[in-house]
């Protein structure tokens, strides 16, 4: 398959690229499930925008750095907060439907904001978000959607037969130490229903992949946030940013028992927004004692409090508790959440909500600059899967929906200046001949499947009980030597089996944990998400900077 624009994921980041790309030339997207399937689906508070009478971009911005413990990038920041109006007019223009009263947006409030700016469709704006740009892109004949298409690996000059002999006379140490620009040139995607890996070449990939929830055990993300992205850039040779930043949601709905592959409910902030209070077991508040802004406190605080209560109670959930809202009121602007609840044999209106924190987002990622370029010639990244610097070491409520359709719509700006229709088509058919086919000579059909579920498991409990909320220095240690010896174990497996979906989210797991790990062992204070027991002190002195790792290094 041969096309100009090729989009790896279909939530709010690949889908919003598409439709602008579209005018440019023809565009494939591809998606590992259904096409709705995505973090975006599930997104219930909002946007976050400067949209109300009391709010401007200053406030946006102070709200943003200060939560993002100062590590957000300044430049980046402001591009979100400043386009942020126009991108929502547009996702208005898409067809999007927000919710109005008396034709004016509503604007709920989040942790962390100074002023209600979060617009938003009840609880159920991802789901919004995506039926009005699928919608869209049903009528528009040059954006092609393919479901059940996995991407494997991204295509680089190793993958061609002049660089891959380049290679093979240079041996490894000349990709280590060649500062040689490298190239994007598509992919190989793995075609689930045939079960045949194909090459899709492309003029200009990109990853818009979504998150990596799933490396742990409790999480907010569906079953397709295997940080596939994260991990087929590692491989490929980008840089990817600050790991070790993995933001904890404080309120997902208690479960007794999760199931690996499980997404646990979450119970949206903007329930705080509205009025909601948390509570131990024995119904006192305690939020006043880690914060003035109590609950509605920014992420990283409220979650490390639930954790320290639950440490301290030995419980294993908190409340949340929805009587200041009302039931109207709930009835009204939380449709979804009362209903799941509901199913579960839990009357919000009437009891409160049992709680705990889960695994919900990425706030580092591939790293890329303002025009959303990876260090990759041709590559691109938008979305959470990518780190444009705007969230730092903890990222502000609602700020992610906004980042994802903002930075598309940059990277449309920048191809559309940098874009030259002839020349490139004759150059593809070049490429097409020189990359090299999927060889899967010497590999065979398993029986050891159990492995692979065994595995995974390991990796999430891993991850869940050394590298979570609260993390030292040993324990980090002995994650590490855990998760590096099993990803020995999996690439050994990998390279003599026939590649399945499970295999290939097994591969991306281990990867995803390895750099979180390997990150977060380079920082040692504590600053947002990154809890250091053994050093408990943030420390501006030192580390002040992005954590940067690549296939060969850590800096
Ligand atoms: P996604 O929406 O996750 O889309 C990624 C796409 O890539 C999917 O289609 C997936 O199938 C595909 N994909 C992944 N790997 C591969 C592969 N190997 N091959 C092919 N396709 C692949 N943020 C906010 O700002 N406001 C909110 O209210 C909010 N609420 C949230 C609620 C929940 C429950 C969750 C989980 C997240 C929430 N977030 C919210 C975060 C936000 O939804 C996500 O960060 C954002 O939607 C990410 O968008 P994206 O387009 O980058 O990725
Ligand atoms: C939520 O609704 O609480 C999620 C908002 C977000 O992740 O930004």
């Amino acid at each position: 398959m041969v096309t100009d624009f090729l989009i790896i994921g279909s939530g709010i980041a690949g889908l919003s690229l598409a439709l602008k790309l579209s005018s440019l030339g023809k565009v494939l997207v591809i998606t590992k499930k259904q096409k709705a399937e995505s973090n975006t689906n599930y997104a219930q508070g909002g946007i976050a925008s400067v949209l109300g009478d009391d709010d401007n971009f200053e406030l946006h911005i102070k709200d943003t750095l200060e939560c993002g413990a100062g590590l957000c990038h300044r430049d980046a920041v402001e591009k979100i907060v400043r386009e942020g109006p126009n991108s929502i007019h547009e996702l208005i223009e898409y067809g999007v439907k927000f919710t109005k009263k008396k034709n004016k947006l509503i604007l709920g409030k989040e942790g962390g904001h100074s002023r209600n700016r979060i617009v938003h469709s009840k609880d159920l704006t991802g789901k919004e978000i995506e039926r009005a740009l699928l919608y869209d892109i049903s009528k528009n004949k040059d954006i092609k959607i393919l479901e059940y298409f996995f991407a494997v690996d991204l295509l680089t000059e190793r993958n061609t037969k002049s660089g891959n002999q380049a290679n093979l006379s240079f041996g490894k140490r000349q990709d280590k130490k060649s500062n040689k620009q490298k190239n994007c040139f598509g992919i190989y995607a793995f075609n689930v229903k045939s079960e045949r890996i194909e090459k899709i070449i492309s003029r200009k990939t990109i990853l818009a992949t979504g998150g990596l929830g799933q490396v742990y055990l409790h999480t907010t993300n569906p079953a397709i946030a295997t940080g596939d992205g994260f991990a087929m850039a590692y491989r490929a040779g980008c840089e990817l940013g600050n790991m070790e930043f993995v933001q904890f949601h404080p309120t997902s709905l208690y479960e007794k028992e999760v199931e690996d592959d499980t997404q646990v409910f979450l119970i949206s902030e903007a329930v705080r927004g509205a009025g909601a209070v948390l509570r131990k077991k024995n119904g006192e508040e305690f939020m006043q004692n880690y914060d003035p802004r109590k609950s509605l406190a920014p992420r990283d605080i409220v979650a490390r409090a639930i954790d320290n209560e639950l440490k301290k109670s030995g419980d294993a959930f908190v409340y949340l508790d929805l009587s200041p809202i009302g039931p109207k009121n709930i009835k009204n602007n939380f449709p979804n959440i009362y209903d799941k609840c509901l199913k579960k044999g839990l009357d919000i209106t009437r009891e409160m909500i049992p709680v705990v924190p889960a695994a919900h987002y990425a706030c580092g990622g591939v790293k890329i600059d303002l025009n959303g370029k990876t260090n990759i010639h041709n590559l691109f990244a938008c979305g959470e899967v990518s780190m444009t610097g705007v969230h730092g070491a903890n990222r502000l409520a609602s700020n992610s929906l906004l980042e994802g359709v903002v930075f598309s719509n940059d990277i449309y700006n920048y191809i559309k200046n940098d874009f030259s229709k002839q020349a490139s088509v004759r150059q593809l058919i070049d490429t097409r001949n020189d990359i090299l086919d999927w060889d899967d000579s010497g590999t065979e059909n398993t029986e050891e499947w159990i492995l692979i579920s065994h595995n995974k498991h390991e990796i999430k409990e891993i991850m869940s009980d050394y590298v979570g909320i609260v993390r030292n220095t040993y324990r980090l240690k002995r994650a590490f030597r855990r998760i590096k010896m099993m990803k020995e174990e999996i690439k050994e497996f990998y390279n003599r089996t026939r590649v399945t979906v499970e295999l290939l989210e097994l591969r991306n797991l281990v990867a995803v944990a390895y750099m979180i790990i390997k990150s977060a062992m380079k920082r040692k204070e504590s600053r947002g998400l990154h809890y250091m027991q053994d050093y408990p002190k943030r420390d501006d002195a030192h580390y002040l900077k992005d954590t940067i790792i690549t296939k060969h290094s850590i800096y």
